[in-house]
């Protein structure tokens, strides 16, 4: 959940830390902490509060070294508080780590500690791995690097760390175990980060480590990599393809504004090299492995959480529209736990932008333990659920640093829609000109999410209005349900205001209690298929007076007469365009929740990527 930085080499350790915990700050952010060494020593530096509390409390003298860590929090086990801030210091001050993750058994473990007389500052489970590495150590008389490894086969649960031990400064001891943790290989130096984006100005040749496995950083170049069971791994160098300008806010006063108006260009990454209009095709290369057993699939199951399940229900309505398969919808923490009935015919596709989500994870390991085909939709790329994974598709949409996700939504369901496209036309489920049609809609999504970022005006004026509502309502029919549910989602993470997303028609079986001339509704009305339907909603509501706010297509005549506030979105004609309703929302929760002065890249008690269940 939280980020971890860190630095072995010849540089000044301390701009690299703080820098690198400004870009994972996404990550978490209660508390946050270095560990610089400076001639041996161990200096550290640690706060409850954001990273810039951090760098206030430190001032303009940090202790100067060439080796560090640093730890941005998101905490799971005591308060966000200084003492439970990371690096944590074993007892006898012989090592220092950091963490991300959860140490399952870390109660007894303290016990045995606690019995063999060690004593605990935190309350944390990483000061407990810090106790016991060096209770090793100490007592085991082993190599910094052996008490790492044997303690790592004590502990259960998740781990993503970096370790220095006192007595062995020319070593940066990492490992992971189902938390993330990239190694940054420089010359004669390494850096490591929860992701790369904390040194791709440095370098771009970067260590993907697997699962329980460990790599021994060594100040003159060396890296070691072993399995915690002692089998070596040679160490594979890859190029990481991110772009310093990708990872800054460029002008915008947000990330989270900044990535909703990438989304033009984000879009037609995820599409480019993959819509072949030229042979009216679509070839999504990472998909090939697998493609008979999607055309034979007896049934798909999509598996997800938060706006990535959304996508998932969107691409529930576009696989069984086009493609003519089955489909099911799961949030992955209720899939895991449920023992699936899952055969050998199914395919899962599991939709993560992190690829480290937990719940995720462990979904794809299940349905790979029962013999189905599991794929991934991915953002990060080289991310565990990238890797665990049968086959996937890359969304491209690049690093998305806002704790709301706005651009990865997109891009997932772009993927999903080509996924639906393509098997649909290998199965002469779409005729000829109506794919064509769906082709030309698909490739002009971005130019005209464009052409409606151009005016946010529209959106702002109705955010002005009703920032102060302490409730809203969003409704949708088919594939604008999903919409809703992603709309609404948006503006509470953000805003903090309380919000729910309903299919239209389910409003009279309970939600309409709620309407009266205080609820604003926001109904995405851009149906073609169902309109009147949705016109007899907008009714329903009017009728008790609640405050429509219709999300429609230009030229929309029947329910902009009737809504109180109308925002046009570009006309469309299939339900591939209907994923430009979402930037509407998108934006009316950024200007609510800027209008309200809430955090928005950071939003209170969320963290970016959930690796915790
Ligand atoms: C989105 O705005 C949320 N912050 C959250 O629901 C997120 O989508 C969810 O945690 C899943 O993350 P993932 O896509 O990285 O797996
Ligand atoms: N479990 C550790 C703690 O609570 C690490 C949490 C994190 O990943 O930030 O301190």
């Amino acid at each position: 959940m939280c980020g971890i930085v860190g630095y072995i080499g010849g540089k000044e350790v301390y701009p690299i830390l703080i820098d690198g915990l400004k870009r994972l700050e996404y990550r978490g952010y209660d508390s946050s902490g270095v560990a610089v060494f400076c001639a041996n020593v161990p200096h550290i530096y640690k706060v409850k509060g954001k990273i810039s509390d951090l760098e206030r409390f430190i001032g303009d003298n940090p202790k100067k070294g060439t080796l560090g860590i640093g730890h941005t929090r998101w905490a799971t086990h005591g308060e966000p508080n200084d003492i439970n801030a990371h690096p944590h210091i074993s007892m006898k001050g012989k090592f220092v780590i950091v963490h991300n993750g959860i140490i399952e058994n870390y109660a007894t473990l303290k016990k045995k500690l606690v019995n063999r007389g060690y004593t605990f500052k935190s309350e944390t489970d990483t000061e407990v791995l810090a106790n016991l590495i060096e209770y090793i150590y100490e007592f085991g008389k082993v190599s910094a690097t052996d008490a790492v490894r044997f303690a790592l086969n004590k502990v259960q649960g998740a781990y993503g760390i970096a370790v220095i031990c006192t007595d062995e400064c020319d070593k940066l001891i990492v490992a992971r175990n189902s938390s993330p943790l990239v190694i940054g290989v420089g010359e004669k130096e390494f850096y490591v980060g929860s992701d790369a984006t904390p040194f791709v100005q440095y370098t771009n040749n970067v260590i993907y480590l697997d699962n329980e496995n460990m790599a021994v950083l060594t100040r003159n170049g060396k890296v070691d990599i072993k399995t915690i069971k002692n089998d070596v791994i040679k160490p594979e160098i890859q190029t990481v393809d991110l772009n310093f300008d990708e990872i800054e806010k460029g002008g915008y006063s947000h990330f989270m504004l900044k990535e909703i108006y990438e989304q033009p260009k984000s879009i037609s990454d995820t599409i480019r090299g993959r819509v072949d209009l030229t042979h009216n095709s679509i070839v999504l290369g990472g998909l090939m492995p697998v493609m008979s057993k999607i055309m034979n699939a007896r049934r798909i199951i999509i598996v997800g959480c938060g706006t990535s399940w959304h996508a998932g229900i969107m691409g529930e309505y576009l696989f069984e529209e086009y493609s003519r398969i089955p489909v099911e919808v799961e949030y992955a923490s209720e899939f895991r736990y449920r023992d699936p009935v899952i055969n050998s015919d199914d395919v899962v596709i599991a939709i993560s932008q992190s690829g480290e989500t937990a719940d995720t994870l462990a979904a794809v390991k299940l349905a790979k333990e029962k013999g189905a085909t599991v794929i991934g939709i991915c953002n990060v790329v080289g991310s565990s659920i990238s890797r665990e994974t049968h086959a996937g598709v890359y969304t491209h949409a690049g690093p998305e640093i806002g704790v709301a996700s706005t651009k990865a939504f997109t891009a997932q369901v772009m993927v999903l829609a080509m996924m639906a496209l393509s098997i649909g036309k290998a199965k002469y489920n779409i005729a000829p000109e109506m794919y064509m049609s769906l082709l030309n809609e698909l490739i002009t999504v971005p130019q005209k999410i464009e052409e409606f970022l151009e005016k946010p005006d529209q959106v702002k004026k109705i955010a002005e209005l009703y920032k102060n509502s302490p409730n809203f309502i969003y409704l949708g029919r088919g594939c604008y349900y999903p919409i809703a549910l992603e709309g609404a989602l948006k503006l509470k993470e953000i805003s903090y205001i309380h919000a729910t997303g309903y299919p239209a028609a389910e409003m009279k079986h309970g939600p309409i209690a709620l309407i009266d001339n205080k609820m604003p509704v926001v109904v995405i009305a851009a149906n073609r298929r169902g309109y009147d339907k949705i016109v007899n909603n907008v009714q329903e509501v009017k009728a008790r007076k609640g405050i429509i706010i219709a999300i429609v297509r230009e030229g929309d005549e029947t329910i902009s007469k009737m809504a109180d506030h109308v925002i046009e979105v570009p006309k469309f004609t299939t339900a591939i365009g209907a994923l430009i309703t979402i930037i509407p929302l998108q934006l009316l929760s950024y200007y609510i929740a800027v209008m309200r002065g809430c955090n928005v890249d950071q939003p209170r008690n969320l963290a970016k990527s959930v690796t915790v269940e």
